[in-house]
């Protein structure tokens, strides 16, 4: 009966005030089990992957877990000495305290040279099915090489890498103890690192609390956690999954299908332009698509998107609520920007918008994963 009620006053009117939401009725439809919550609101085509808890990190079989590969992954995490310069660590873009980006619109690496993209944080790097804004790499073994060897990033070699991680005798112990070979290669500098990063997994949100709640045994523990998301940001999940339209492309428990998209960000034929995926299959369609970001920690890693461009999330709302960035040129031209059709003006009220914000942050724990000593 409740359903009903509700159903009505959330979508029969596009302009509801905070006042006017049923929070009770709310709260008791998304107390239940996920499979019973409101249906999004998907186009067609769209999979439905509700959102949820994060799952147990899977170690690939090529490269297994241990606790002392780890340790020395995240020795070299932190190691300027894989730079060129000897000043810059995988660290120094993805620090901890700035959600593991670098809190900057674009990185800067060597000799302070700008790249074009912002930094992504490597939280939860663990659950991506591809790496890098275009998904230019598909394992973190594969992309860990990258930056070490990019001339905007930390600039080395691997032969002068090797040589100088080969020169050093307490490097070379802890990779004999745990690789069990007499030199150091650098697949096994990409392995160390690639297992490191998998243990950054972010610590539970208010969110993940909400979604245990059902669960626990004790009353006064299930009260608690259910009411760790607040009013205001369960209406805004409730948003996101519906007149908001979020979930077509934020869903499942990364709150990312792992696909590329296109927001409107591409500055075609302008000083900033950044095609995207394009560069990495060569296909028009995919001109301006970027992989898209997950949605956990999100409020710790600001500025957001691919170049950094928001620095404030009522601006993103804002963005969404237009249906995003739509590209002004010649539609003649074979490689203009399409801005997703899965975007639409959305008529979302400001308390809507804030709403949404208020989810953005119910998702975000404090601090970031992860202990740095
Ligand atoms: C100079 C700054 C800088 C340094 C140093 C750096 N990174 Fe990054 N990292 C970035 C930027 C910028 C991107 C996004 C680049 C892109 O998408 O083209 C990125 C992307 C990544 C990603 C992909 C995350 C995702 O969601 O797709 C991972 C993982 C990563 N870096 C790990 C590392 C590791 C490991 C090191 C050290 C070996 C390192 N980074 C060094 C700036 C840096
Ligand atoms: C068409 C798919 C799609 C839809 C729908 C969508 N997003 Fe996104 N989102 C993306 C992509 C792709 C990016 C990165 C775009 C870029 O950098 O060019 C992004 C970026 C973001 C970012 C910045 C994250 C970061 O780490 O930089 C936030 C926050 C965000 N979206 C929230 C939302 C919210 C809230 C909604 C619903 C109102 C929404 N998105 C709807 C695909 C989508």
């Amino acid at each position: 009966m409740y359903q009903a009620v509700l159903f009505v006053i959330l979508f029969s009117c596009s302009f509801v005030a905070f006042a006017e939401v049923d929070f009770e009725a709310l709260r008791s439809t998304y107390s239940q089990a996920p499979e019973a919550w409101p249906k999004p609101e998907l186009s067609a085509g769209v999979a439905h992957r509700e959102l949820g808890l994060l799952p147990d990190v899977v170690h690939p079989s090529s490269n297994p877990f241990s606790q002392a590969k780890a340790a020395l992954g995240r020795r070299l995490f932190f190691d300027p000495k894989l730079s060129r310069s000897g000043q810059i660590a995988c660290a120094s873009c993805h620090d901890r305290d700035l959600g593991w980006a670098d809190g900057r619109t674009v990185s800067f690496g060597h000799d302070r040279l700008t790249g074009k993209r912002n930094a992504p944080s490597v939280e939860n790097a663990a659950f991506w099915q591809t790496l890098f804004w275009d998904g230019r790499a598909i394992s973190l073994e594969e992309q860990a090489l990258m930056p070490i060897q990019d001339p905007l990033e930390m600039n080395m070699t691997l032969p002068e890498l090797l040589e100088k991680l080969n020169a050093d005798p307490s490097y070379q112990s802890v990779f004999k103890a745990v690789f069990g070979t007499k030199t150091i290669s650098v697949q096994q500098v990409a392995k160390a690192l690639a297992t490191y990063q998998r243990t950054i997994v972010s610590r539970r949100s208010d969110f993940d609390y909400f979604l245990l709640a059902r669960t626990q045994s004790h009353s006064r523990i299930q009260q608690a956690y259910n009411q760790k998301l607040s009013d205001q940001a369960l209406w805004g999940l409730h948003l996101f999954r519906t007149k908001a339209r979020c979930m077509n492309c934020h869903n499942g428990p990364l709150f990312s299908d792992n696909g590329f998209h296109n927001i409107g960000l591409t500055y075609y034929k302008r000083e900033y332009e950044d095609l995207g995926r394009y560069l990495v299959t060569g296909k028009a369609s995919d001109v301006g698509k970027f992989k898209t970001p997950s949605l956990r920690g999100v409020m710790n890693s600001k500025p957001w998107m691919h170049n950094g461009l928001l620095a404030d999330m009522e601006g993103v709302m804002a963005v969404y609520n237009a249906g995003g960035f739509r590209f002004r040129g010649d539609p003649k031209d074979p490689l203009a920007p399409i801005t997703s059709p899965l975007l639409q003006p959305l008529s979302l009220t400001q308390q809507e918008q804030q709403a949404l914000v208020a989810f953005m942050d119910a998702l975000t724990p404090y601090p970031s994963a992860g202990i740095v000593h």
